[in-house]
């Protein structure tokens, strides 16, 4: 394969000079199986800080990162996610505040910080005119890995991401699915220690993103690889992070594993069913303190919110007793990060989807290809 290095070659190349094209040491060529020891911190953040002019669009944020660990940083358009990501892997100056990225600080040794990390960015750098197998070897390239490595690990990357069989079409024909793959192939090309996503599944559609899901956790379980990703998607923030930080305008409003976030925050919903339909228990249940937004469809089901419980419910079932009546079904459903969301920022994450211009059009389904 002959790479040529004119036009929009250049600009691409010189992108990823700016990522980092420093010759990496031996070690950074294999990765090693990872223990999750969430005491171990890959990443630390300090008060992370950052302006655009009077404007504070990261305000303060610290957190860690164990080794191992899907990471997730949740938050609506505008939360300042990207612009996290962007401090972390050094493509934008901090402000104010500390980070270390693999033993390395930040703004000290962002050499040494490229070196480890990859990053698929939320904008695609794929180049359009060259094919698949092609963009790779030049990223094997920038990152000056031998040929024969560059050649293996390319094939494996794109054997990972299911391109094998389109590997030799242009990226122009890709549909958005598999761009986002190959873009996912090309941060790993150099087994770095550390992938950063920045919200990988945006605009794709379901099953495209449980695919994609299924690469990151493979990456993660078989390669022991950290994964710092952003999202605005609820679900799957909760399916695969080991540890969760949601983010609005700027600052963190809450850290934790998805379950903790949940128990934390979030109330339970209570249905219960009695036996007499005509025997209303409205009035009783919303005088019940820790029950709140009792709401009845059916006559005899009632659905509420319920903050503690185990004494919510002892006070039901005596009433209803007390009443002659029966108890057909009494439900718990745990609360959806969405719920969790809704609570701790007064606002649902989905009410903030595509609302800014800096939501992506939609890309073109997978079933294009
Ligand atoms: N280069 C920039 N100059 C000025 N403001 C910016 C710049 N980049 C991002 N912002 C602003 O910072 C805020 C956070 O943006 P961003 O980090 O992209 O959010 P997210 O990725 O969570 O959607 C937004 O209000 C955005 O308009
Ligand atoms: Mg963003």
């Amino acid at each position: 394969m002959v790479l040529r290095l004119s036009g929009n070659r250049h600009r691409l190349r010189h992108r990823f000079f700016t990522l980092g094209a420093k010759p990496l040491p031996n070690k950074m060529y294999s990765v090693t199986r990872g223990q999750k020891t969430p005491s171990d911190q890959i990443i630390e953040v300090q008060s992370l800080t950052k302006k655009y002019g009077q404007t504070t669009v990261v305000d303060a944020i610290t957190f860690g990162v164990g080794h191992g660990e899907i990471f997730s940083l949740l938050g609506p358009n505008g939360a300042g996610k990207t612009t996290t990501i962007k401090m972390l892997t050094t493509l934008a100056l901090i402000t104010s505040g500390k980070a270390t990225v693999a033993g390395f600080d930040v703004a000290e040794n962002p050499a040494a910080v490229r070196g480890c990390i990859g990053l698929v960015p939320q904008e695609l750098t794929a180049d359009n005119e060259l094919n698949g197998m092609e963009n790779l070897r030049l990223i094997a390239k920038i990152y000056h890995l031998p040929d024969d490595q560059a050649r293996a690990r390319s094939q494996e990357m794109l054997s990972l991401v299911d391109l094998e069989s389109s590997s030799d079409k242009k990226v122009g024909t890709y549909s958005g699915g598999m761009r986002r793959r190959l873009q996912l192939a090309m941060g790993l090309i150099h087994s770095p220690k550390i992938l950063f996503l920045d919200e990988p599944t945006l605009g794709l559609d379901i099953q495209t993103r449980s695919k994609l899901h299924e690469y990151i956790q493979r990456l993660n379980r078989e390669q022991g690889l950290t994964i710092f990703m952003t999202t605005h998607y609820l679900e799957e923030a909760e399916t695969l992070s080991d540890k969760i930080i949601i983010i609005d305008e700027g600052k963190v409003k809450e850290t934790g594993s998805p379950s903790e976030l949940k128990e934390r925050r979030g109330s339970q919903i209570l249905t219960l069913e009695v036996s007499d339909g005509s025997r209303d228990l409205t009035g009783f249940l919303q005088g019940v303190q820790d029950i709140a937004g009792v709401t009845t469809t059916v006559p005899g089901t009632y659905k509420m919110r319920v903050s503690k419980v185990e004494n919510a419910i002892p006070l039901i079932v005596d009433e209803v007793t007390k009443r002659g009546l029966k108890i057909v079904d009494l439900s718990l459903t745990k609360p959806s990060l969405d719920q969790v969301f809704l609570e701790i920022t007064g606002h649902s994450l989905r009410d903030s989807e595509g609302s800014t211009s800096q939501q992506r059009p939609q890309m073109p389904p997978e079933s294009k290809k």
